[in-house]
């Protein structure tokens, strides 16, 4: 019989753009080098959207792969949660796009705006849906965040990649979500932003003058930010799952900096070999990080069903988000 009080992933996918940029590309392009930007970073290259595609194209792509993975079709959807910090508009949400393009008739639709964090949030979302009565609920992180990066900025524009990810949440007879923990600190909303556009200072010909349409980041600032935050939440998850760092199989953090994510393995005295990393190949995707180096690891023979994982991001708001599950 079905244990109903478990809720976990049914199915997962993920998709990247076609095109790939290269650190020695950016050299070409900007005053920068491979050298720099791996060794600050670890990237070595990232996935670039093509003209015709934005983040709901991405996320349909990773939607179906998750519908596939799931052996569900789209009519079997009755919730969509996108995560994004590159809608395709301010409004209407980038999920219900994604849901006219799937003809996911039966689906409510919505985005969740946590940023690089984004990804975990709603998945939290997805579950209190199915603890209240959905069913089938499909989650995307999605990105085409190369639209939004200033090119000749090198402080930012080498650091990020465009891709998707996706997961169906719904009741399992096994494993599940154990634990999770959601944060934020709006005190340090400016950090990492795009200034203009919104109603706070709408786009005029004088801010786009001054690049304040792009992304601008305190790289400095997050960096320490993430380095404190990543252990503490990532503890406040396993103490809700009544779990110890050593219950862990693997642990997916968001995939922002090789560095970042060191220190925060030090700081949690996690074996290296139990971390997924992969922001070598996709630069950071935002939202979309967490769930295209699962679907990655998944593939790979890593990740096998029934391992306890930790998922766990940071990033605009700021905001900070951990889950542990049993997949
Ligand atoms: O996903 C959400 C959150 N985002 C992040 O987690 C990113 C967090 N921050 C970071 O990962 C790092 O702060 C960066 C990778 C963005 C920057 O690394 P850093 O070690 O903090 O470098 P920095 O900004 O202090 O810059 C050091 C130097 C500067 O030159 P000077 O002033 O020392 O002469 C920069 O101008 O490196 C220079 N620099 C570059 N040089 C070559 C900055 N970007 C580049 C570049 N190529 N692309």
């Amino acid at each position: 019989m079905k244990d109903t009080s478990r809720i976990g992933i049914l199915g997962l996918g993920a998709y990247v753009p076609e095109r790939i940029l290269t650190n020695l590309d950016l050299e070409k392009m900007i005053d920068t080098s491979d050298e720099w930007i791996t060794t600050r970073t670890g990237i070595k290259q990232r996935h670039i959207a093509s003209r015709e595609e934005a983040s709901s194209d991405l996320g349909v792509k990773a939607a179906l792969e998750a519908l596939k993975d799931a052996d569900l079709g789209v009519e079997d959807i009755d919730g969509i949660v996108t995560a994004t910090l590159s809608p395709d508009h301010i409004f209407p949400s980038t999920a219900c796009i994604i849901q006219g393009k799937l003809g996911a008739v039966k689906a409510a639709a919505f985005d969740v705006g946590a940023g690089c964090s984004g990804f975990v949030y709603a998945l939290t979302v997805a579950l209190g849906l199915v603890e209240t009565g959905f069913e089938n609920v499909l989650v995307i992180g999605t990105e085409a965040i190369s639209r939004f990066v200033n090119w000749q900025d090198r402080s930012t524009c080498v650091l990020f990649g465009d891709g998707a990810g996706a997961a169906i949440v719904g009741r399992v007879n096994k494993g599940g979500v154990l634990g999770f923990d959601l944060g934020s600190d709006g005190s340090g909303h400016g950090l990492l932003t795009v200034p203009v556009g919104g109603s706070r200072e709408p786009v005029t010909v004088g801010n786009i003058d001054q690049n304040r349409h792009f992304l601008y980041m305190s790289g400095s600032e997050v960096f320490r930010f993430a380095v404190r935050i990543l252990p503490k939440t990532s503890k406040k998850a396993l103490e809700k799952a009544n779990l110890n760092i050593s219950d862990l199989d693997w642990m997916i953090p968001h995939q922002a900096n090789t560095r970042i994510i060191d220190a925060a393995i030090d700081l949690l005295q996690l074996d290296k070999n139990k971390v997924i990393v992969n922001l070598e190949r996709y630069g950071n995707t935002s939202a979309a990080s967490i769930p295209i180096a699962w679907v990655e690891a998944v593939k790979d023979g890593k990740i096998k069903s029934g391992d306890k994982l930790l998922l766990v991001g940071f990033g605009a708001g700021l905001t900070w988000a951990s889950m542990v599950l049993e997949y």
